[in-house]
């Protein structure tokens, strides 16, 4: 005779959910462990650039970059809902990444913390499809128009459809691992 199993967890469907999915106990993870878990994960280093309605660059550091989609082109940022520049990514229908080389420590450093005149004294030109700033020495850039934006938790994402991109063939890329910056060795 077969013995029924209790599963460690049980499978009950959510609302509106074709599928069962495994309610986990409900124990949140404490903010720090998962900064340390996520920190846990590689990544390169990038700037996301925008125009205000006057024409004006703006930019902040990133490195939520992801790749979604190939057919159509889409990737994916996610910006923190408390980002000054929010209304400006919102409003504007495009974005740029230019991703950043291990030379431009500084740069990622300024995008991330300088309150104000981030651009001041730095190279870059509009994109050649949207206008859209790109950083002077990056190992790549792209430039996308807005696909689609989703509001999840404390970040909103924004997911842009590929207009144009460039790769630099000879490309040492600045990393961030740890909460610290790397480079390939
Ligand atoms: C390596 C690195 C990666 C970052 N990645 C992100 C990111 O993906 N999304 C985000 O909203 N902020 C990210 N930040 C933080 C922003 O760059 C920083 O909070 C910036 O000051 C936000 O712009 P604001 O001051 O105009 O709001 C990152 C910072 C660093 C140093």
């Amino acid at each position: 005779m077969r013995r029924a199993i209790t599963p460690a967890v049980s499978l009950r469907p959510k609302p509106n959910d074709k599928i069962g999915v495994k309610a986990l106990s409900r124990t949140p993870i404490s903010r720090d462990l998962f900064r340390r878990a996520c920190s846990r994960f590689a990544t390169g280093v990038a700037v996301a650039t925008v125009l205000d309605p006057d024409g004006r660059p703006h930019g902040l550091t990133i490195n939520s970059f992801t790749s979604v989609s190939a057919d159509p082109p889409l990737v994916l940022i996610c910006l923190d809902r408390s980002c000054s520049l929010l209304t400006h990514f919102s409003s504007s229908g495009f974005y740029a990444l230019s991703f950043l080389s291990e030379d431009q420590q500084d740069l990622s450093n300024r995008f991330a913390a300088l309150p104000e005149g981030r651009f001041q004294g730095v190279a870059w030109k509009p994109g050649p499809q949207s206008g859209m700033p790109i950083l002077d020495g990056s190992i790549g850039y792209m430039e996308c128009s807005t696909h689609q934006t989703i509001v999840a938790g404390d970040h909103t994402l924004f997911i842009g459809q590929v207009e144009a991109a460039n790769a630099e063939p000879e490309a040492r890329p600045l990393l961030y691992y740890a909460s610290s910056y790397q480079k390939i060795r």
